[in-house]
């Protein structure tokens, strides 16, 4: 460990008390050229402000996001905040120049997005966006099968998250569920970025899309007696087109928060004429894989805790959410230090809006019923 990165987190709600938990488990991570403390968390709610006084390392805890901007002691802001917040807070954490970890959607649309990417490189900090999914040993085999490019050619691709909690119409409304807040893409802003993280790394560019776009329960109770407009996308399927190896080849990307007896399921998969690969974190340990020979055959093999950045948790033992995402912060941290080598990265700005411009197409194309160009 020989550089110290100090962190700030504004938004210390669900996501910003999971940063934390990594960040009290770096040392895990063994020959790590980074280390981390978290110096100062901003939140507007009392009880959360409360919650961070058992980081013994935090040594600030405001409700105002601009003191904790000044402070010099921050070097990193993670910001963790809803969609409507994104382009103010991640803008003034550039003008105060600091580097940026950012939650998805990195911007409640599409301007909002590209606003942040040209202000991000216009300040010349080291700015990612979140994704973690795709650091699970499953998913790593799964990106390094297409690198190897094992499939001969390739039938087909599909990248999903799935949630099933919203099937109940009694779950209380919350931000998520409100355009306002989450944004006019809905579902495709909370679970986008998530499925297009592997494929755009692999270079597998929508060039068409074809949306279809489902609002199921239009209204949930607010918490208070009473019911709330619920006006976001609850499932979105986008059939896209994309090129790989000379060749158009469908990927379908889903993102649902209605999807039957699944929680949370992250899932790729990617099929070829000589070898295909499947994994889904509903088997988290088991990797499929395809092969043409004599005999089709799909293999399953059981996978242990082989991380991108090796760790002291032995390597026969799971790994689950808390794991990916610590490991998603290595990369983020490994990749500013100049030291993620050809390990795979955190979703970049340019990535992140590209996101932005297939969500954009795909509320279009779902209005129109037509496929519309990228
Ligand atoms: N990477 C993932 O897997 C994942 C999962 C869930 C959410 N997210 C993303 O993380 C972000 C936050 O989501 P969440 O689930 O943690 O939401 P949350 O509602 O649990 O937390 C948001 C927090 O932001 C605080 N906040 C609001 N305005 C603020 C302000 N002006 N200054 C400081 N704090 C403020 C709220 O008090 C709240 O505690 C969103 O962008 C969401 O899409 C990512």
């Amino acid at each position: 460990m020989n550089q110290k990165m100090r962190l700030g987190i504004i938004g210390g709600g669900l996501m910003g008390r999971e940063a934390a938990s990594a960040f009290a488990r770096w040392f895990v991570l063994e020959d790590f050229p980074v280390q981390v403390e978290l110096v100062a968390v901003c939140d507007l709610q009392d009880k959360l402000l409360e919650w961070f006084k058992n980081v013994p390392t935090v040594k600030l805890l405001t409700k105002d996001h601009n003191e904790l901007l000044k402070s010099p002691e921050v070097d990193v802001v993670y910001v963790a905040v809803p969609h409507n917040l994104h382009e103010k807070l991640y803008l003034d954490v550039l003008n105060a120049g600091k580097d940026l970890l950012a939650e998805k959607p990195f911007g409640i649309d599409l301007n909002a997005a590209r606003t942040i990417r040209d202000a991000a490189k216009k300040s010349g900090r080291f700015v990612r966006c979140s994704s973690e999914f795709p650091f699970l040993p499953g998913a790593q085999r799964v990106f390094q099968a297409a690198q190897a490019g094992q499939f001969g050619k390739l039938l087909e691709i599909r990248s999903c998250l799935w949630h099933a909690s919203d099937l109940d119409p009694a779950k209380p409304i919350n931000w998520k569920r409100q355009n306002k807040f989450c944004g006019e893409i809905g579902v495709m802003g909370d679970l986008g970025m998530h499925v297009a993280h592997i494929p755009f790394r692999l270079g597998w560019n929508p060039k068409r899309v074809y949306a279809q776009l489902q609002k199921i329960y239009t209204e949930r109770p607010d918490g208070k007696g009473g019911m709330a407009a619920c006006d976001t996308w609850d499932n979105a399927m986008l059939h896209t087109d994309v090129m790989v190896g000379g060749m158009e080849v469908p990927m379908r990307l889903e993102m649902k928060r209605l999807a039957p007896g699944e929680m949370n399921t992250w899932s790729i998969e990617f099929l070829g004429t000589d070898g295909g690969v499947r994994y889904s974190t509903k088997e988290p340990k088991t990797l499929w894989t395809f092969q043409r020979g004599k005999e089709q055959i799909w293999q399953r093999t059981d996978l242990g805790y082989q991380m991108l950045f090796p760790t002291i948790t032995g390597g026969i033992f799971e790994a689950g959410f808390p794991d990916c995402f610590l490991q998603m912060w290595a990369a983020y941290a490994a990749e500013r230090a100049g030291a993620l080598g050809n390990r795979m990265g955190c979703v970049t700005p340019d990535e992140a809006v590209r996101s932005h411009e297939l969500f954009a197409a795909a509320l279009e194309a779902h209005t129109k019923k037509t496929v519309v160009g990228l």
